[in-house]
């Protein structure tokens, strides 16, 4: 199987059945993003215990690579703390939007690097990871609202 195959088959994949999809309560940080191309919207909520990501849901209505973006996401950074998610942030958004970036121990997550062949999809992925950065460098207990892609 090629690798662009197995790429394409994980975003199917995490579209067809989303991981981590649906409400969280009690959620510590609820943020909503905003992709103003397309005005799709999804919500990233957390559940943090100290430093660590305990639990990470999200729900809203998106095309194929933002479902799965989100989905990819939520199971990447669940159990990692601040620092090492927002650090996945960094990573990733190297993968999406510069070619010679690497894939190395990014897992699954390398699905992603397809996406930088289709620049206008570049916001697609991106918005659930900027979502997330938003939920944690925002203050516990606190609902904000939607944040959009640069
Ligand atoms: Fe709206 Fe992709 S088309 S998020």
């Amino acid at each position: 199987m090629e690798l662009n195959d197995l790429y394409r088959d994980v975003i199917l994949d995490h579209n067809r059945r989303p991981r981590n999809f649906g409400a969280l309560d009690a959620a510590d940080a609820s943020v909503e993003g905003f992709n103003p191309l397309c005005g799709d919207r999804l919500t990233v909520r957390l559940k943090m215990a100290g430093d660590k990501i305990a639990d990470i849901r999200f729900e809203g209505s998106g095309c194929a690579i933002s479902t799965a973006s989100a989905s990819l996401m939520t199971e990447a950074v669940k159990g990692r703390t601040r620092a090492e998610a927002l650090s996945l942030f960094d990573r990733v958004h190297r993968l999406l939007t510069d070619d010679a970036a690497s894939s190395d121990n990014l897992g699954k997550l390398a699905a992603l690097s397809g996406v930088r062949e289709f620049p206008a999809r570049v916001k697609c992925a991106s918005l659930c990871w900027h979502t997330l950065v938003t939920a944690l460098r925002a203050p516990d207990s606190q609902v904000l609202p939607a944040v959009t892609t640069e």
